[in-house]
């Protein structure tokens, strides 16, 4: 009995000298104190990282007058850049939740910081990347795989119209209808970076934002190319890695869902 006491102590004293990479521990950053005197501020952290520096990421403070400041995440970080710190670095273009890029991880939640109200969180704000991507720099996730995925798909329309005269393609009000749903996916990436699933196998499974768009082009009636696409997912690893854990949906700020349409391919493929 002693003994299988020692054993499991010495085993588990191992097991608690289990440690991070270095670069991977995330260390306490600078705090950047208010110099406005505003009476309204927001303490937001930030995650940084500058990979050039060598040196490990950290979180940093700052406190920002809402005051003076539009309404969404990103507008809060737009006051950091330009009036606190230039280098804080993020991704952004439309600014009102259209290409899809300024998507991160924000007081858990991954969504779009163009279209997150800042007033709707109470208290400190936290600001991560995307969660399990490479970090390019600060709040910029590595999306060259899931791009490679989304190519791997052939994202668009295949029509067997060879030899013959180019002819207009038409399409029912129904099964244009079809489509909603899926032809909206801006391709922001925070359903795959909140899936389970694609965080374990993100180099073999397709994940939820690449397999919602492989189903948009598998359900248009003008496609010729239905069977082979459907022969392409229809994988172990690519498409069956999903167990419907549904993080994906709920993730969406699109308010799509993309289980359903894996769920959809399942069945095409079940039933085929
Ligand atoms: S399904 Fe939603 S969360 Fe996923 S990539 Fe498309 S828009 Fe983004
Ligand atoms: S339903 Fe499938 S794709 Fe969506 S989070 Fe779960 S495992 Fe991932
Ligand atoms: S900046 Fe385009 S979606 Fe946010």
């Amino acid at each position: 009995m002693m003994f299988s006491i020692f054993l499991q102590r010495s085993v588990y004293t191992k097991m608690a000298q289990f440690s991070l990479p270095q670069n991977s521990k995330i260390e306490v950053g600078e705090y950047f104190k208010d110099k406005t005197n505003s009476k309204n501020l927001k303490k937001v952290h930030v995650y940084r990282w500058d990979p050039s520096t060598g040196k490990n990421p950290r979180v940093d403070t700052f406190e920002v007058d809402v005051n003076n400041c539009g309404p969404k995440v990103l507008d809060i970080l737009f006051k950091i850049k330009n009036e606190i710190d230039p280098s804080l670095t993020f991704r952004r273009s439309c600014a009102h939740g259209v290409c899809g890029s300024c998507a991160m991880n924000i007081d858990g939640v991954n969504t779009l910081a163009c279209i997150k109200s800042h007033t709707d969180i109470n208290g400190d704000l936290n600001v991560y990347p995307l969660p399990h991507l490479k970090v390019v720099k600060d709040l910029i996730g590595d999306l060259t795989t899931l791009y490679k995925q989304y190519e791997s798909i052939q994202p668009w329309l295949k029509v067997d119209q060879t030899g013959q005269e180019k002819i207009e393609l038409k399409q029912s009000q129904r099964d244009r209808e079809k489509l909603d749903g899926y032809y909206e996916c801006i391709l922001c990436a925070c359903c795959s970076t909140s899936c389970p699933s694609y965080w374990w196998n993100g180099d073999k499974y397709l994940g939820p934002a690449v397999l919602l768009q492989a189903y948009r082009w598998i359900n248009d009636s003008r496609d010729s190319d239905k069977k082979e696409r459907l022969k392409k997912v229809a994988d172990e690893l690519k498409l069956y890695r999903c167990h419907t854990i549904m993080n994906c949906t709920n993730s969406c700020p699109k308010g799509l869902n993309p289980a359903k349409a894996i769920g959809s391919i399942k069945k095409m493929l079940a039933t085929s």
